[in-house]
């Protein structure tokens, strides 16, 4: 019985993406005494996980990996061997937007969950605790348990809980080493409750035990879709400011700041930038909506659904601010973009506002220059084609991938901050303005330079959130 069940000898982490690597490589670190393997069904991934190159980039992940991989941690594509020895699994698979069928552009796509869930059942041998990693709708535990029970046997049976994960990519590595907390729902009946302290006594290893929060497991999963709202709202709700302070004079740096002293609302989150990107805050919010329409909450859907129209409307907003100043003409113009990742510090192009800048370029016939210092080409490529081969063609005529921000910048009329990458603080930005057409445009989108300085040199520059006249103010 798992019941029974005081100690996890044996870890399979099902899903080696960026949040499955990550978090079951820390609990190899951290635990020794635990073997840990991560599988998926990608022979590539599983590949690169094995070798000198890991298919993500995280600060701090390599010396995770290289430190326990083929001690006590394994990468693996024999995803039913890896289940069946493990006595705990984590399902850490995609959960993306749907994109077609019942909900699609809004619900979860829970194919990858259901295929995972299904192949625990149908191959486990002995009993296991299934742990949902993955970001799913209220109530997915639900239908993971009903699949499992329907294959338990006496031998074999089940126990679901719901870990969700709270790290953010670039900061992976701190997150999983230092959390805010370790949020773990299960059912609250006796076999639920050892399964939900089996999986604490994992974490407590390095994690104190009052940062091991517990709670049931529709508690457990909308927490996960509500931090991520609260998160994303919090951008979207300083970003509508940014429109207010770029009517006003108002500087949205002062204005955050101000308000972030504030105790009960706090400073983070409050950096106010061309719009967010990454993976989750888009397709939460819109899980949550879709959720909430199910739910029948129309005005519920319709509050979270601002959030999401908000940050669209400030990515348009920076473009149509970018055409504008340009005399109402980009066609021709070389637009010089740097950073292309939907943050510093990681390789992740997902949702990047980049990506929506770039095509809005493209349709205007402007040639784009390009620099990202993590970014794969080809990955470029495929974010601003989706992937049609016409599309391509033209994007490939469109678009110049640089070696670095000087070579971008070269013969252009305007360099667009859209990534916080460090670097971009450092550059030598009389060189840039030597080699730019004039007027040299210069739009930071992520609030990073100075804009002073920058108009000493001659630049023109427009900061999101600030009034060029507020010095007058
Ligand atoms: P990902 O796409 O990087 O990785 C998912 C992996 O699962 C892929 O490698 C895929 O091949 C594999 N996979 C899919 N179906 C499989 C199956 N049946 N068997 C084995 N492998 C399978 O995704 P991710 O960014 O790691 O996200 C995973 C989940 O974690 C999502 O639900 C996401 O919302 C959530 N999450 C992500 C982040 C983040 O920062 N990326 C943070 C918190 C939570
Ligand atoms: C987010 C959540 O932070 C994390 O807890 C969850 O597990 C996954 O989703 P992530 O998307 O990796 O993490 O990065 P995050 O740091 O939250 O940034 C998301 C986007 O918001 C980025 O594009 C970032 O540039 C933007 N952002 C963040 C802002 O525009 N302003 C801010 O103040 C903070």
């Amino acid at each position: 019985m798992v019941s029974e069940m005081v100690s996890v000898r044996n870890i399979c982490c099902v899903g080696a993406g960026y949040v499955g690597g990550p978090t079951a490589a820390v609990i190899a670190y951290k635990c020794h005494h635990i073997k840990v393997t991560i599988c998926d069904l990608n022979q590539a991934r599983i590949d690169a996980w094995n070798s000198d190159k890991l298919p993500i980039y995280e600060p701090g992940l390599e010396e995770v990996v290289f430190d326990r991989r083929g001690k006590n941690l394994f990468f693996s594509t024999d995803i039913d061997t890896a289940i069946n020895e493990a006595d705990l699994i984590f399902v850490s698979v995609n959960t993306p937007t749907k994109k077609a069928g019942l909900g699609a552009g809004k619900a979860a796509d829970l194919a990858y969950i259901e295929k995972a869930t299904r192949r625990i059942a149908e191959v486990a041998k002995s009993s296991k605790i299934v742990v949902e990693k993955s970001t799913v709708p209220c109530r997915t535990a639900e239908s993971m348990r009903t699949i499992l029970e329907a294959n338990s046997t006496e031998k074999v049976r089940f126990d679901i809980l719901s870990n969700p994960e709270f790290l953010a990519e670039g900061t992976a590595i701190n997150d999983l080493f230092h959390p805010d907390r370790v949020l773990i729902g299960a059912l609250q009946t006796p076999e639920g409750i050892a399964a939900q302290r089996a999986l604490a006594e994992v974490y407590e290893n390095w994690v104190p035990a009052d940062r091991v929060i517990t709670t049931n497991l529709w508690s457990s999963e909308l927490s996960k879709l509500a931090a991520n709202a609260l998160l994303a709202q919090r951008i979207s709700s300083i970003n509508a400011l940014s429109a207010v302070c770029e009517a006003t004079g108002a500087d949205v740096d002062e204005v955050a700041y101000a308000v972030g002293r504030d105790s009960r609302i706090g400073p983070k989150f409050l950096k106010a930038s061309v719009g967010f990107g990454g993976s989750c805050f888009q397709k939460d919010i819109l899980n949550l909506v879709y959720l909430s329409q199910s739910l029948n909450l129309p005005e519920v859907a319709e509050y979270w659904n601002q959030v999401y129209l908000l940050n669209e409307y400030q990515k348009k907003r920076f473009v149509k601010k970018i055409i504008s100043t340009l005399f109402n003409t980009i066609t021709h113009k070389r637009i010089a973009v740097l950073g292309f990742a939907f943050k510093k510090d990681t390789g992740d192009t997902r949702e990047s506002a980049a990506i929506t800048l770039i095509k809005d370029f493209i349709q205007e016939n402007a040639h784009v220059a390009v620099y990202d210092p993590k970014v794969e080409h080809e990955q470029m490529y495929m974010d601003l084609s989706d992937n049609l081969p016409d599309t391509r063609k033209n994007v490939e005529e469109h678009l110049t991938i640089c070696a670095d921000a000087y070579e971008a910048a070269k013969d252009a009329d305007a360099v667009i901050i859209v990534t916080e990458w460090d670097e971009f603080k450092t550059l030598d930005y009389q060189r840039i303005y030597d080699n730019m057409h004039k007027p040299a445009f210069l739009f930071d989108g992520r609030l990073m330079l100075n804009a002073e300085e920058l108009r000493k040199i001659g630049f023109k520059v427009h900061t999101i959130g600030k009034n060029e006249l507020a010095g007058t103010a």
